[in-house]
């Protein structure tokens, strides 16, 4: 295949899997010889081979700095692995020499992927959530950077977990991105530096909008037989809340992490309403994911700002996808449409109006790269570069605004982070006999919120 073949296709198959849509554990032994100069190779494992793993291995080997391969494959399900193998083969395939003897399958695939590598290499984290902190723990005990996606943490206890993970990969010299991707988009980076310097004045007011139909696996109908609740949870994990924090965090993320870059702080608390309106589909089966169909947060920042985040997957309702910074002086645009979209802008005044626009943005560069060039520059010139504290204080900042929603309760930052309920305490000794973290009641329905009855647990 022709260099210009491999780009476009690269590019068809980037669009289709989401990529553009895709101190104490350690001594530090010397650990700068570990990295990769500019002409090493830097070899890459996926753990979890679906949409966006399949698409960050594309962009890892998209950088340009140097040389880099995918070596290894981990999956707990073969069908995942292998499709994912066949696309990438497709697409990347002379940056790739994953041989049958390094593809694994199984809950402990992880660590045969992660053992093909060498320190200084670089593991993908593209599982659902619930697994992060148990594969990033491997990793850092390897010696691997990592990239690992967003959301990553769903709880208290994980969230104080990866907190301490964090610190040991610093201390380990280790260098760690987050799949929060709107930061690395240069529109965005942009618009946070007019803020800094004054542009729009005092942020006062912060808004974000995701409400569209139901998408991925939002709602889920029983389970049908033959198939575990264990498989089921994982294969429709945004409809199960230890498995990923629910539809809320895994959607909402991005809008609630880059308004609080703007403001560069996090809220103090979270007061929030949801609500199940639709849970039967047309035919009359019975959805029983966890999820709520619509959430209005209010969350409050120290200085007593407010951040509105409203969000709804409901067929045939208005749709919006956006966000917004108000300001004393004026009102910018963050997200026009989507995670990222821009372009972002700057207006005089709280009307977002052609001729009130102050800036308007226009480097248009891919974020899911541009987070990839920065962590792989990291590797080859051993810079600082770890995401992983406000990763978790960005899924932290969800699970209180989704705690808000699903308790009925005011829920504090602090109350968040020092909650007790692990949604699945044992998900580092799961195999595919042992039962799921949610099992369903006698009535074959699995536990939902029920706001006003349960106050220090959300099920
Ligand atoms: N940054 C973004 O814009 C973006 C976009 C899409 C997805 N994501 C995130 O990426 C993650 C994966 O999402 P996805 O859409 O690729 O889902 P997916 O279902 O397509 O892929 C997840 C893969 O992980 C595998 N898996 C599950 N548990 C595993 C385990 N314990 N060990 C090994 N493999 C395991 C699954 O079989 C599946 O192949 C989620 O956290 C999601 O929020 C981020």
């Amino acid at each position: 295949m022709s260099t210009d073949n491999n780009s476009t296709s690269r590019r068809q198959f980037l669009k289709a899997t989401g990529g553009l849509a895709v101190a104490s554990l350690l001594p530090n032994l010397g650990i700068a010889g570990l990295f990769a100069g500019s002409s090493d190779l830097i070899q890459i494992a996926i753990v979890g081979c679906g949409g966006r793993g399949s698409g960050a291995a594309v962009n890892a080997v998209s950088t340009t700095s140097g040389p880099i391969k995918l070596i290894a494959m981990a999956d707990v399900f073969a069908d995942r692995l292998t499709s994912s193998y066949d696309n990438l083969s497709k697409t990347i395939g002379e940056q790739m020499d994953v041989p049958e003897d390094r593809k694994f399958i199984g809950f402990d695939a992880y660590k045969h992927a992660m053992d093909s590598l060498k320190p200084g290499d670089v593991v993908i984290l593209t599982t659902p959530p619930a697994f992060r902190w148990v594969h990033f723990k491997y990793a850092i005990s390897k010696r691997l950077n990592v990239f690992m996606e967003k959301p990553v943490t769903v709880d208290g206890p994980t969230s104080r977990r990866m907190l301490r993970l964090a610190e040991d990969a610093t201390a380990a010299n280790l260098k760690v991105g987050v799949g929060l991707m709107s930061r690395h988009y240069i529109g965005m980076q942009e618009l946070h530096e007019r803020i800094q310097d004054g542009e729009l004045g005092e942020i006062l007011l912060m808004r974000g909008y995701r409400m569209h139909g139901p998408t991925a696996t939002f709602q889920s109908l029983p389970k049908p037989a033959g198939m575990t609740d264990l498989e089921y949870q994982i294969r429709r994990f945004h409809s199960f809340l230890w498995a990923s924090g629910g539809c809320f965090n895994d959607y909402y993320i991005h809008h609630i992490d880059h308004l609080c870059w703007m403001k560069n702080a996090w809220p103090v608390s979270a007061q929030a309403l949801g609500g199940r309106h639709y849970r039967q589909n047309a035919a009359g089966g019975t959805f029983v994911d966890q999820n709520l169909d619509t959430y209005s947060v209010e969350y409050t920042f120290a200085d007593g700002c407010k951040f509105f985040f409203d969000g709804r997957c409901m067929t045939g309702a208005h749709g919006i996808f956006s966000s917004y910074v108000h300001g004393a002086k004026g009102v910018g645009v963050a997200a026009r449409s989507g995670d990222f979209g821009g372009p972002q802008a700057t207006y005089r005044g709280q009307v977002v109006s052609r001729e009130a626009m102050l800036w308007q943005s226009t480097n248009e560069s891919n974020p899911y790269q541009n987070e990839w060039d920065v962590l792989i520059h990291a590797i080859r010139d051993d810079n600082p570069h770890n995401e992983v504290k406000r990763g978790v204080e960005a899924s932290l900042v969800c699970s209180m605004g989704r705690m808000a929603a699903h308790t009925g309760q005011e829920i504090t930052f602090e109350q968040m982070l020092n909650c007790e309920h692990e949604f699945a305490p044992e998900v580092d000794k799961l195999t595919y006999e042992t039962p799921s973290p949610l099992m369903p009641g006698a009535d074959g329905r699995y536990p939902v919120p029920q706001p006003g009855l349960k106050g220090d647990r959300e099920y």
